[in-house]
């Protein structure tokens, strides 16, 4: 019988234990049996490995987090780290690896798959920007937090005619940021793609209170050069120029936590069983996404090289329906 191990890696992302659940009991269905790595990549390291079966993975589908627990893990970065990781997978006879992450993961995951393992990542981080899926696991939960917050902060904004300030996570980019504040109908949208000093901000909120609005919500991804502080900050310098009053909030993890929506379940337990069929056929070092609404395979070597550019007909849709 082959072996078959799985991790979750980098943060944790609704919609993890339902891919946890699928390869599983899709592995078990084709024979394999599957073992579990506690802590990413670090337990890998250390060798800690769980054998799952049916019942293990029971009423996990709805959880939120990861069952198997995660980590940032430096030592995979190194030479000691991904010989380690490979001998601890070769001594226990486990040939293959399914890496449930982001891009970071991903790297990790081409590394390991470099020195030999059988490697298939399942695209998942709440930050969509993984190359090779149209949407990785856990990103559609994570903005329905976003915006049930946002919609939130609309109804106070307006009775107090304020200006209220939305940090969404995106360390790097700017996905979140562009749906939560399409969806949400936000005055302005702030992201790392597209730099835009404090003052242009203040400009578009002046001008959308010129057209006769009362209020306003900016929307800003946390990697934004001006995130959430440095805007709040500028605008309250100038508060009396400016002439609006302002409100920062930052979501954080907020948006990490909670239980799965259908869509992030339905994605989820799709690409677990496909990186079954994937190992069952013979396809390795691949990273497995959706792309046009189907299971998509992207080499690893492609899935590290970059992250997925942003939709810009998106953005400047954004601005001109914000009037
Ligand atoms: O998993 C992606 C992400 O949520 C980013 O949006 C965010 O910048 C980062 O993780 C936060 O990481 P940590 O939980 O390690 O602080």
């Amino acid at each position: 019988m082959s072996r078959v191990a799985v991790l979750t890696s980098g943060g944790d992302a609704p919609g993890m234990n339902a891919a946890i659940r699928a390869v599983v009991r899709s592995g078990m269905a084709q024979g394999f049996e599957i073992f579990g790595v506690v802590g990413g990549f670090t337990g890998l390291i250390n060798g800690q490995f769980s054998r799952l079966g049916l019942r293990d993975v029971g009423g996990i589908i709805g959880r939120g987090g990861t069952i198997l627990g995660t980590t940032r893990c430096e030592p995979l970065k190194t030479q000691a780290g991904q010989i380690a990781a490979v001998e601890r997978m070769r001594g226990h006879d486990i040939n293959d690896l399914i890496v449930i992450g982001g891009s970071g993961s991903q790297i990790g995951a081409y590394e390991l798959s470099k020195r030999g393992l059988g490697v298939v990542g399942i695209a998942s981080t709440i930050d969509n920007d993984l190359v090779g899926s149209d949407t990785t696991i856990g990103a559609m939960t994570a903005l329905d937090v976003a915006l049930e917050a946002i919609d939130r902060l609309r109804v106070t904004a307006a009775s107090h005619k304020r200006v209220f300030l939305v940090e969404v996570m995106g360390r790097d980019s700017g996905h979140l940021a562009l749906s939560a504040g399409i969806a949400g109908g936000a005055e302005a949208i702030v992201i790392p793609e597209i730099e835009v000093d404090p003052e242009t901000v203040a400009q578009e909120i002046r001008a959308s209170y010129e057209r006769g609005k009362s209020h306003a919500i900016v929307v800003v991804a946390e990697g934004a050069r001006y995130n959430a502080e440095g805007l709040a900050r500028f605008f309250n310098e100038h508060v009396q120029r400016l002439g609006f009053e302002l409100r920062a909030t930052t979501l954080g993890h907020i948006q990490r936590g909670g239980a799965p929506g259908v869509f992030d379940r339905m994605v989820a337990t799709r690409l677990g069983a496909a990186a079954i069929e994937h190992l069952r056929s013979n396809s390795r070092g691949v990273v497995l996404g959706i792309v046009d609404g189907r299971v998509a395979s992207t080499d690893l070597s492609a899935v590290i090289g970059g992250k997925r550019p942003l939709d810009m007909h998106l953005f400047d849709l954004a601005a001109i329906l914000a009037r």
